[in-house]
C-alpha cells in the first residue's frame, strides 16, 4: 500500500521540476519530447489522451486523439492521416522554428503543423493537450496565450463539442471533414463536408465530386432542410455568419454526455453518435441525409420531392416535366420547365405562388438583403426579370429579410423545418391581381366584339345545320391505344390522406355534386388546395380499367382543361384529385343576376375562346380524342382570374361501357344541352360536344338557360327561340 503511494509522491514533485512523469502530463516542450515508446499525453481531467497506435489490424502508425475512458477506442483526431508511419520507431518533437514535427527513426520529415514561423516564434513554446480534445501549440511562458496553432483547425472526420466547422474568412481556412476509407484505414476518403460561402451560407456533403446533400441556408432558428428539434436534450448548435467568420459549432448541454458528429464512409452517412456508457457502445442520433428526398437535386430543377408523393418527384404548379418521356420513367434529373411564359415586360402582370414547408432551393443565384420586409421582398423580385422566387431570409419573430432566386429552384423538397417559398408564376396560372389583367382585356374588347358577331353568327349557321342532318360518326380507336403505349405514373393517395385533408369528407367541405358523384374540397399537409371528386360506388368498374382511364385523363394536359393531381383507390372508394378552382363553377355567375355583373363581355369573349381551344385540344390535338358528352356550364370551372377550365372531360369515357363504338345504351349527359341524334339514337360523335358548345355559346350570350328560356308566351327553348327569328 505504501510504496505505490511513495513512487506517486515521487513522481508529483519530480514532474512539478522536470516534467518526467509521463503518465500524467498533457505537455511536449522542447526539452520533452514524445517518442513512440508506449507513452501518450493525457488532458488535465483524462477525458482524451494522444499517443501513437495502429487502426484496427494495419500495420501503419499514426498520431492521434482518442477517448480515454470510453472502451471502444475512438479517435477522434490523427495528425498524419495520409502519411502513415511504417515502423515504430519515431517521435513527436518541436522542432527550431517553433512547429511539432513528428520525425521518423532516420529523423526524416514525417508531418509537421507547418505553421508559419511568424505565428509560431515564442521563446518557449509547448504543445498540450487541452480538456476539449483540442491540441494547441502556444507560448510556455504567457498563461493566457492564444493558440498559435491548434488541431481544431485541422478536423479529420469527427466534429466534437466546441469545434468550430466552417470558415475564417480572415485567414482563408476553412475546416471541413473527411471520412476515413475504411474503418482501419484512416486516410483521407471521398466523402466530405464542408460550408459552402456565398450570398446566403450552405453546408454541403460531397460524395467524391458528386454533391450529395445539403442541409440549406440557416434561416435563424435551423437548417432550412435538416429536420432536428431544436430543443432537444443533448447539445445547443448556433451558425454564424459574419464578415470575418462563417462557422457551425455546437456545444453540450450537460459535459457528461458524450455525443459526436461522425462522416462515415461506409454507408455514405454523416452521423452523430451519442455514448451510451450502460451499453457501453455508441449510437445513432441523428443520420444524414434522411431520405432520398434528402440527395441533391433528387427531382431535377423546378422539382419538388414529396417523400409521401408516389412518384416522390412532382412539378411545382405552375411548371411542367422538360422532357415528359425521361420524367414519366421517373428519371427526374432535367426536372421541370414553366408551363407558360411570364409576361415580365407587362408591369405587376405576374405573380406569386406560395409553397408551404419547402426547404429553400440552392442559393449559389441568389441575392439577400437583411433587412427588407416581405412585401418589399416581392416587389424587388417583380421588378427584376430573371427572379423566380422569394422568401424571407430569417424565419425568427414570424420572418424578416429578404432572399431572391434569378436561377432555376434546384433542390426543392417538402419538409417540417421548411419555409414559405413564393414562386413566380404567370398571371393565368394563379391567384391575385387582376386588375391590371382586366385593363389589358379592356383594350382588346372592341376587336373582340367584332369577332365575337362573327363567332356568334357561323354557331347559328352550325347548330341549324346539326339540328337538321343528324349524322353518324364514328371514333377512332387507333389514337386511343397509340396514348396507352407511354404509360404515365400518376400520383396516388391513399384514402388516410384524404379523409385527412377533406376532414373526413365533411359537409363544409362540400363543394357540389356532379354527374358522377359529390365533389369536395381538400388540403393537403402541404397547403396545396385540391378538390378532390368521390365517385359514386354504382359505377361498376373494375380497377384497372379505372386506374387506366385516370392514367389517360392525365395525360390531357391544357390550360383550359382541369389538371388531374392523382387518384386513390381503396376498398369501394374511388376517387380522382383536381386541381381546385377558387370561382367555381361558370353557372354560379352565368345565372346568378348578382354575379353576372363580373362576367363583361370581354370576359365572356375570353370565357368562350378558352373553352373552345379546350374543346378543340380534346377533339383534335390532343392524342387520344375525348367525346366530351356533358359540356355544360357548370361543368367550366373558373380560376382566379375568371379562366375557364373544362372539368369531367375523362369521366365520360369511365362510366360508360362501350364508349369506343359511336353509339351507346347509357346516354350520359344533360338535357338541353344534347345533340338530338345523341338524345334520341344514343349517336354521338365530336360534333355532338360542339352542339353543347353551342348551346353553351348561347347561354354565356343571352345570361339565360337554355331550358329555363321563356319567350313572349311561347314554350320555345333558347335553341329553338334563336332558330326561328330570323
Ligand atoms: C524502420 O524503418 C527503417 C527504414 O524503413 C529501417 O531502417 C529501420 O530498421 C526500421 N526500424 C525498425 C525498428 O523496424
Ligand atoms: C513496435 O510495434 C510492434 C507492433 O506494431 C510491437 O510489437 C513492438 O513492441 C513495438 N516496439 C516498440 C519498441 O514499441
Ligand atoms: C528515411 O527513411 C525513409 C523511409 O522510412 C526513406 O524514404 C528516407 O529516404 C530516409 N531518409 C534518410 C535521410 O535516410
Ligand atoms: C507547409 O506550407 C507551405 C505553404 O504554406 C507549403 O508550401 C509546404 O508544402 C507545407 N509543408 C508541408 C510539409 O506540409
Ligand atoms: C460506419 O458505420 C458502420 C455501422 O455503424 C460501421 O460498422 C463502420 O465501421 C463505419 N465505417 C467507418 C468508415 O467508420
Ligand atoms: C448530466 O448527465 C448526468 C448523466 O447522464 C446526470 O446524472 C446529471 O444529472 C445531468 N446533469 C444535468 C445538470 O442535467
Ligand atoms: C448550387 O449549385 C451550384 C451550381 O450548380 C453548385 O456549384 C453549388 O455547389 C451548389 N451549392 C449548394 C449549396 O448546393
Ligand atoms: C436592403 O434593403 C434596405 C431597405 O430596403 C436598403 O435600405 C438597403 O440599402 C438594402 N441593402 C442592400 C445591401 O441592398
Ligand atoms: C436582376 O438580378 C440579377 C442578379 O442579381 C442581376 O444580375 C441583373 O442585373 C438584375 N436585372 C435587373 C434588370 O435589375
Amino acid at each position: 500500500m505504501a510504496i505505490p503511494l511513495v513512487i506517486l509522491l515521487i513522481c508529483k514533485l519530480l514532474s512539478l521540476f522536470s516534467q518526467i512523469c509521463y503518465a500524467t502530463t498533457d505537455t511536449i516542450t522542447k526539452g520533452q519530447p514524445l517518442p513512440d515508446d508506449g507513452n501518450t499525453l493525457l488532458s488535465k481531467d483524462g477525458t482524451f489522451e494522444l499517443g501513437f497506435f495502429n487502426p484496427g489490424s494495419s500495420n501503419n502508425r499514426y498520431v492521434g486523439i482518442w477517448y480515454k475512458n470510453i472502451v471502444v477506442k475512438t479517435v477522434v483526431w490523427i495528425a498524419n492521416r495520409d502519411n502513415p508511419i511504417r515502423n515504430n520507431s519515431s517521435k513527436l518533437v518541436i522542432s527550431q522554428d517553433g512547429n511539432l514535427v513528428l520525425l521518423s527513426q532516420n529523423e526524416s520529415l514525417i508531418w509537421t503543423t507547418n505553421a508559419s514561423s511568424s505565428e509560431v516564434s515564442s521563446s518557449s513554446p509547448i504543445v498540450q493537450l487541452l480538456d476539449t480534445g483540442n491540441l494547441v501549440i502556444k507560448d510556455g511562458n504567457d498563461k493566457e496565450s492564444v493558440f498559435l496553432w491548434q488541431s481544431f483547425d485541422y478536423p479529420c472526420d469527427t466534429l466534437l463539442p466546441g469545434m468550430k466547422f466552417g470558415w475564417d474568412l480572415r485567414t482563408g481556412l476553412n475546416r471541413r471533414l473527411t471520412s476515413w476509407k475504411s474503418w482501419d484505414d484512416p486516410s483521407s476518403g471521398d466523402f466530405t463536408w464542408g460550408v459552402e460561402i456565398g450570398s446566403n451560407p450552405d453546408i454541403v456533403m460531397w460524395k467524391g465530386n458528386v454533391e450529395y446533400f445539403r442541409t440549406g441556408p440557416y434561416t435563424g432558428n435551423m437548417f432550412s432542410g435538416v429536420y432536428g428539434p431544436r430543443n432537444n436534450p443533448l447539445y445547443d448548435y448556433k451558425f454564424v455568419n459574419n464578415k470575418d467568420e462563417v462557422y457551425y459549432q455546437y456545444t453540450l448541454k450537460n459535459s457528461s454526455v458524450i455525443t459526436m458528429i461522425v462522416m462515415n464512409q461506409t454507408l455514405y452517412l454523416r452521423h452523430r453518435l451519442t455514448w451510451i456508457p450502460e451499453a457501453k457502445s455508441w449510437t445513432v442520433y441523428q443520420s444524414l441525409p434522411r431520405d432520398s428526398c434528402d440527395v441533391y437535386n433528387t427531382c431535377g430543377p423546378n422539382g419538388n420531392c414529396i417523400i409521401a408523393g408516389s412518384p416522390i418527384c412532382q412539378c411545382l404548379d405552375g411548371f411542367e416535366p422538360k422532357s415528359p418521356q425521361q420524367w414519366n420513367v421517373m428519371d427526374w434529373r432535367q426536372g421541370c420547365v414553366r408551363s407558360e411564359e411570364w409576361s415580365c415586360g407587362v408591369k405587376n402582370k405576374d405573380g406569386f405562388r406560395r409553397f408551404a414547408s419547402m426547404k429553400l432551393p440552392n442559393t449559389t443565384f441568389s441575392w439577400v438583403n437583411e433587412s427588407m420586409t416581405l412585401e418589399e421582398c416581392r416587389a424587388k423580385c417583380l421588378e427584376n426579370c430573371s427572379c423566380k422566387a422569394y422568401s424571407n431570409l430569417d424565419t425568427r419573430g414570424g420572418g424578416n429579410g429578404c432572399s431572391i432566386w434569378v436561377g432555376d429552384l434546384v433542390d426543392l423538397r417538402v419538409i417540417e423545418s421548411g419555409q414559405d417559398l413564393y414562386v413566380r408564376m404567370a398571371t393565368s396560372d394563379m391567384d391575385g391581381k387582376h386588375e391590371h389583367r382586366r385593363k389589358v382585356v379592356l383594350v382588346v374588347s372592341t376587336i373582340a366584339s367584332l369577332v365575337l358577331v362573327m363567332l356568334v353568327a357561323f354557331c347559328i349557321y352550325m347548330i341549324k345545320k346539326i339540328y337538321k342532318g343528324k349524322t353518324k360518326t364514328r371514333m377512332s380507336r387507333e389514337d386511343k391505344d397509340e396514348g396507352r403505349q407511354e404509360d404515365l405514373e400518376l400520383p396516388f393517395f391513399d384514402l388516410a390522406t384524404i379523409v385527412n385533408a377533406t376532414n373526413n369528407f365533411s359537409i363544409e367541405n362540400k363543394l357540389g355534386e356532379g354527374g358522377f358523384g359529390p365533389v369536395y374540397k381538400g388540403t393537403l399537409v402541404n397547403g396545396q388546395e385540391i378538390a378532390i371528386k368521390r365517385l359514386s360506388r354504382s359505377s361498376g368498374q373494375g380497377l384497372k380499367e379505372f386506374r387506366n382511364e385516370v392514367i389517360l385523363c392525365a395525360k390531357l394536359q391544357h390550360r383550359n382543361l382541369v389538371k388531374v393531381l392523382g387518384y386513390c383507390i381503396q376498398g369501394e372508394e374511388k376517387m380522382l384529385l383536381y386541381e381546385y378552382m377558387p370561382n367555381k363553377s361558370l353557372d354560379l355567375f352565368l345565372f346568378d343576376s348578382e354575379q353576372s355583373k363580373f362576367l363583361n363581355w370581354p370576359v365572356r369573349f375570353n370565357i368562350l375562346n378558352a373553352i373552345a381551344r379546350g374543346l378543340l385540344y380534346l377533339h383534335q390535338d390532343s392524342r387520344l380524342r375525348i367525346i366530351h358528352r356533358d359540356l355544360k356550364a357548370s361543368n367550366i370551372l373558373l380560376d382566379n382570374n375568371m379562366n375557364p377550365k373544362i372539368s369531367d372531360f375523362g369521366l365520360a369515357r369511365m362510366c360508360g361501357s362501350d364508349q369506343v363504338e359511336g353509339s351507346t345504351s347509357i346516354i350520359v349527359g344533360t338535357h338541353g344541352y344534347m345533340a338530338p341524334e345523341y338524345a334520341i339514337d344514343g349517336l354521338f360523335s365530336t360534333k355532338s360536344d360542339v352542339f353543347s358548345f353551342g348551346v353553351l355559346l348561347l347561354e354565356i350570350i343571352s345570361g339565360k338557360k337554355n331550358r329555363a328560356f321563356t319567350y313572349q308566351d311561347n314554350d320555345h327553348n333558347l335553341i329553338d327561340h334563336v332558330s326561328n327569328t330570323k
